[in-house]
């Protein structure tokens, strides 16, 4: 939401291998020296002190980046805040707008999604219009939410009411 065009346009395919492996290169260019090797986050990113919003979190399960939908991340990766936060508050996120394309945002974006495990899918593809993400395999499989993310998650469901 926010950006121009459909809501569908910047969807992030995590089952279309070379986006992922674009990505791949995309993350280790640009985003991994803030966001971690494995997508762990920076050092004690998860401290909520008054530096807490200048520490890259992790974009791993452990993290809730699966917590917004694939147009939120886009935006929040090309413009460094999310479309809901108004413009004058200061972002530590850098925006790639002049630095990669639409196509290599969302890219990178495939790569991080192609890490997380099912059942973290299937929530993240709720966010998405008609559901776009979700795993083929979802009603196959027998998945759960890890425990620290059904914590998270019942804390998100929580607070976006
Ligand atoms: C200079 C360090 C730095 C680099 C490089 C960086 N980020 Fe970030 N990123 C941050 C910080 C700091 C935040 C947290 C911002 C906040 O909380 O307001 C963040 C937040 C995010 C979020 C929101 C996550 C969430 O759950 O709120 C996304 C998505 C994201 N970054 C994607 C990327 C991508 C994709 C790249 C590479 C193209 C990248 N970042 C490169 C520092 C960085």
């Amino acid at each position: 939401m926010g950006a121009a065009g459909a809501p569908a346009d910047h969807f992030a395919d995590a089952d279309n291998l070379a986006a992922v492996e674009r990505g791949k290169q995309v993350y280790y260019q640009h985003c991994f020296s803030c966001h971690g090797r494995n997508l762990e986050g920076q050092f004690l990113w998860q401290l909520q002190d008054q530096f807490a919003h200048r520490r890259a979190p992790a974009h791993d399960a452990s993290g809730h980046t699966w917590m917004h939908s694939d147009e939120d991340l886009f935006y929040m990766a090309k413009y460094g805040r999310f479309p809901d936060v108004p413009k004058n508050i200061r972002s530590y996120m850098p925006a790639f707008e002049h630095r990669l394309s639409d196509s290599e945002i969302v890219a990178v974006l495939a790569y991080i999604k192609a890490h997380w495990p099912t059942g973290i899918r299937v929530s993240q593809s709720m966010l998405n219009p008609h559901f776009m993400g979700m795993p083929k395999d979802a009603n196959k499989v027998a998945w759960t939410l890890p425990p620290t993310c059904s914590a998270s998650y019942k804390r998100w469901k929580q607070i976006s009411r």
